[in-house]
Formats: structure tokens, sequence, C-alpha cells
């Protein structure tokens, strides 16, 4: 019998560098594991700003420096996304009361988690936003992403 796909579903404000960075770190992990017919992974942004865009040039070149093609394309994050994922990502606090606010029942706000809280070397309480800061908020970033997302993936592991 097939089994079921997880699905995970990453969120920040304008799905332009925080979570299609997390979106493809954690697939690139996921791909490693072998387990990419088990876990799929997507991002949205809580605002349709950048709809339709690839994700921030700079954030393209900081984690193309790091092996990794980040080239999803902007979308909003909908209600529907509940039906559709079984783990949603908030990158900020922010990120995180506004799709909660969405939520159209407690089963589905149950699916929503802080992407720090799958954290293991770092102790920060949010994913920051990397659009106004220079280089070092982009590599920032991903150093939060490539360890959040490593102790995610131990998690779902536990799961599937
Ligand atoms: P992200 O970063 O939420 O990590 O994609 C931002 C991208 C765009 C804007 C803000 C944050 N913006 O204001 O356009």
């Amino acid at each position: 019998m097939e089994e079921k796909e997880y699905k995970v579903l990453f969120v920040c404000l304008g799905n332009i560098c925080r979570s299609p960075a997390a979106e493809g770190i954690f697939a690139d992990m996921v791909k490693k594991e072998g387990l990419q017919n088990r876990i799929k992974v997507d991002s949205a942004g809580t605002a349709g700003y950048h709809n339709g865009e690839l994700p921030d040039y700079r954030m393209r070149q900081h984690g193309a420096r790091r092996g990794y093609k980040f080239d999803s394309i902007s979308r909003k994050f909908l209600a529907v996304d509940f039906d559709q994922f079984d783990m949603i990502i908030a990158m900020d606090d922010s990120n995180y009361d506004n799709i909660m606010r969405l939520a159209p029942d407690l089963e589905s706000e149950k699916k929503v988690h802080r992407m720090v809280d799958f954290s293991r070397k770092y102790k920060y309480d949010h994913i920051p936003d990397p659009y106004y800061s220079g280089s070092d908020g982009f590599e920032l970033v991903l150093d939060l992403l490539e360890d959040a997302c490593a102790g995610l993936l131990e998690e779902i592991k536990q799961k599937i």
C-alpha cells in the first residue's frame, strides 16, 4: 500500500527570503535521506506583495554559496493550506499570529509551529527578517534555518 505523504509548509511575510530558503534547505535534507517520496515541502507568505516572484536575489546568492538552489515562486498563504498540510511553520511571531488568525478550527491551530522551536544549537526566539539587513543578516538566517531544519527532520522522522 502507498504510504501517505507528510506535508510541510514554511511561512514568512513575503515568501521571498526566509520561507523559500527554509523550503530549499529542508527539501535538500529530505532528499539526502531518500525521503522525498514521503515528505513534501512548500512555502508561502502571509502577505501577497511578491506573488509570482522568485526568491530575493540576495537570498539566492547566499544560498548558492552553500550549494542550494532557491527557486520556488512566491505565493500567499491561504486558509485552504490548513487542509493541504500536516505542519505549518512560522518564521516569527507576526507570521504565527497571522496564520493562527486564519485557522478554522482547533485541529488546524495544532498544525502551526514556530521554526525556532526546532533549533538545536541556536537560542533565537524568531528567524529575523533579513530584507533590510546586509549580508550578515542573510548568513544568519541560513545558519538558523540549517540548524532548525535538521531538528525538524528528526522530529518528522518519528511521525512518519
Ligand atoms: P521574507 O522577507 O518575509 O523573509 O520573505 C521579506 C520580504 C519582503 C518584505 C518584507 C520581508 N517586504 O516588505 O516587501
